[in-house]
């Protein structure tokens, strides 16, 4: 099978090479806004052909808890027809078994109650809560882990090593973290908002105090489909131990709304080699929202921010502006 332009603009953004004999590959394309193409991708060529990259080392990656390697062969299988459950229908599940009252919080209330909060012990090592950053009716919500170092000094999730991969890899999919509309948009939250000290695991009690706050934040949200990346994210939101490498390759859900489940950008820093299945993940992410609206440049770009009195980042519908 031949790649096609656009896999290969997707594998070397995700810092991936290939290898095919001379004159097998076209040229690649300048343009990487590449969500049809994904959708078509033969997810298991991908795993068979990429080669292991080099990108980061294990020294550049963030501390970060690593999910548990496994060999995953599952090849990611043809997703069940969307069953989708109305927003509003999903967001009054999202926070039913809330046991802190966030239910009612929009925004600004929820963003307060987070920096002001002090739930468990994490409160007093933090210089600040992370709430999370991007659109607020974004139709990809991350959820990754816990802020590091760099994501507690300044306040906003992802912005060191893992935070650049995490990057290049949405923008392999047409997706980013700035400006754009809701298709094009990401909002990025943590199941934690307060950094371990020295970056260690979160503990239970802590994912325990935090996930209403996550909750609430995909009920405002209302995302069309999440992607969990790390052992921890999908352990606060599908209550599972089971290892990264079991449960990728197929659609979860979280209150109806899809979800898949990918390797956390740290640990591919430290594992370049799954790379080429988080790829398949991000395959698989972006053939799921393709398949709900006709591609994620086909959304509605109206009402970015639902209603909600401003947004998540402050402002009706500005990036997170520290805190
Ligand atoms: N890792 C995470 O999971 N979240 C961050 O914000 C930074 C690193």
């Amino acid at each position: 099978m031949r790649w096609t332009e656009r896999q290969q603009t997707l594998l070397q953004a995700m810092g991936l090479r290939l290898w095919a004999p001379p004159g097998a590959l076209p040229a690649p394309m300048p343009d990487a806004g590449a969500t049809a193409a994904v959708a078509a991708a033969t997810t298991a060529a991908a795993t068979a052909a990429v080669t292991a990259a080099t990108a980061a080392t294990a020294a550049a990656a963030a501390p970060m808890a690593a999910p548990t390697p496994t060999p995953a062969a599952v090849a990611p299988g043809t997703p069940a027809p969307m069953a989708v459950q109305p927003a509003a229908a999903a967001a009054t599940a999202a926070t039913a078994r809330s046991p802190f009252p966030t239910d009612s919080l929009d925004w600004p209330a929820l963003r307060a109650a987070v920096a002001g909060c002090r739930a468990c012990g994490l409160c007093d090592s933090r210089r600040q809560t992370v709430f999370g950053v991007g659109h607020a009716r974004a139709h990809c919500m991350v959820v990754g882990e816990a802020p590091g170092e760099q994501e507690d000094a300044q306040g906003e999730p992802f912005v060191g090593a893992a935070g650049q991969l995490l990057d290049r890899m949405l923008a392999a999919v047409g997706l980013g973290r700035g400006d754009g509309s809701p298709a094009q948009q990401v909002f990025i939250a943590n199941t934690l908002k307060c950094r371990p000290p020295r970056n260690r695991n979160p503990t239970p009690e802590e994912l325990a105090a935090c996930r209403p706050f996550l909750q609430r934040q995909v009920a405002l949200v209302q995302p069309r489909l999440i992607l969990a990346m790390g052992r921890f994210a999908v352990q606060s939101l599908l209550d599972t131990d089971a290892p990264i490498g079991k449960l990728r390759g197929t659609v979860h859900h979280w209150h109806g709304v899809p979800l898949v489940v990918t390797y956390h950008p740290a640990y591919l820093l430290r594992q370049p080699a799954d790379k080429a299945k988080a790829w398949d993940d991000l395959c698989l992410a972006a053939e799921l929202m393709a398949r709900q609206d006709g591609g994620p440049t086909a959304g509605p770009t109206a009402g970015q921010t639902g209603g909600q009195t401003g947004g998540p980042n402050g402002g009706p519908n500005g990036r997170q502006d520290g805190g």
